[in-house]
């Protein structure tokens, strides 16, 4: 199988760094910034549908995943235009070219579908019902990549967060700040599934490979308010929970209509995966082991170097320190009965 994987941010990078591993041929593109990668990147701007259509030409893929998008929500409020041109007609160009190369199409969307005004966990049967501009143009291209590429897939996730080189998002931010001693306002009335942008690409890659079709919610296990998550990312990082404050959406004058209470119910993915999507606390700790990893990389890094070059000596050219971390992740699977 060959996967081509649109955009090199957080979950794009985190996909194709797995299926390498997996031994599945992956081919990465780059918009604004290139990162380092051990797979082939071509720079592609899903807004130019000649840029998609001469990638696709030259890399034909069995299957296209678009994580390319502004998400940014309130500069999508305050640019809408561009914010179409990127979310709907690049998704647009993408589908275009895979019906025109015969591959399959799986496209991220978001939770902010929804409107959050209900108690209700929200179902991939419920009516989506967008707030903001952002959650609008991600809805219309939800349906242009669903009515026209035959085999698609769409995937809901929410607040992703994952240790990423670039650029910062809600958890490494928190992180950061807390570490700095920094106090730090949080809102106690959104709610959401927070998702490991790790865990988000094993969903992704076993809808892939299990030749799923049609939409997915793939958020985290565990619904709470960011304010709970907060105190969560302090407990699990050892880091002082009183400098996070509770305050209400209202405080924040964010532009963009946040959904309020946008709990994702996650059954029909859990039953794909055979295994529940991680909690914010499973999410958290396999960051934890991560960050640990690296800190022990830089101070025995000599050491570390010789056994990695013995262990290539020996054949183990697949071998990864992300792998042992990845072990740390089916160990907590184990511990909670969810082992496949
Ligand atoms: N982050 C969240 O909390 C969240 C929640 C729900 C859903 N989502 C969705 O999940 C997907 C992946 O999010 P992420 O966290 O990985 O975001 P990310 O790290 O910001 O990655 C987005 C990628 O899209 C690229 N891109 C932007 N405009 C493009 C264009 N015109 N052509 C091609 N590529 C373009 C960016 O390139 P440059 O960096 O070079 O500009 C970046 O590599 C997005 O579709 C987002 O809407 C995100």
């Amino acid at each position: 199988m060959k996967l081509l994987v649109i955009g090199n941010g957080l979950v794009g990078n985190k996909i194709l760094q797995k299926v390498i591993r997996r031994g599945i041929k992956g081919i990465g593109t780059w918009y604004n910034t290139k990162k380092e990668a051990e797979y082939k990147q071509y720079k592609l701007d899903k807004t130019n549908k000649q840029s998609v259509f001469e990638v696709m030409k030259t890399t034909r893929p069995d299957v296209v995943v678009d994580t390319g998008a502004m998400h940014n929500v309130d500069r999508c409020e305050r640019e809408p235009e561009e914010s179409h041109r990127i979310n709907v007609d690049g998704t647009e160009n993408v589908a275009k070219a895979c019906n025109k190369y015969g591959s399959d199409m799986l496209f991220i969307s978001t939770d902010y579908i929804f409107d959050g005004k209900t108690d209700k966990k929200y179902t991939e049967n419920d009516n989506p019902n967008p707030t903001s501009i952002y959650a609008k143009h991600k809805l219309e291209a939800e349906k242009i990549v669903l009515e026209s590429v035959d085999d698609a897939i769409v995937v809901r996730p929410s607040v992703i967060y994952g240790w990423d080189v670039v650029k910062d998002n809600f958890v490494t931010w928190a992180y950061k700040e807390l570490k700095k001693g920094h106090s730090i306002n949080i809102v106690d009335d959104q709610y959401n599934n927070p998702t490991l942008a790790d865990d988000l690409a094993d969903m992704i890659i076993s809808l892939i490979e299990n030749k799923c079709r049609g939409v997915f919610h793939t958020a985290g296990s565990e619904c709470l308010n960011r304010y709970e998550f907060t105190l969560e990312i302090a407990e699990v990082f050892g880091l002082d929970k009183s400098l996070v404050n509770p305050i209400k959406t209202e405080d924040l004058n964010q532009l963009a209509e946040r959904p309020k209470k946008c709990c994702m119910d996650v059954d029909k993915i859990t039953k794909v995966l055979r295994r529940k999507p991680l909690s914010p606390y499973e999410g958290l700790t396999i960051m934890r082991n991560q960050l640990e990893w690296k800190d022990q990389i830089v101070r025995y890094g000599g050491k570390i170097e010789k056994l990695f070059f013995i262990l290539l000596l020996t054949n183990f050219q697949k071998f990864h320190p992300e792998e042992i971390i990845t072990s740390m992740d089916s160990n907590i699977r184990k511990l909670r009965g969810h082992e496949k």
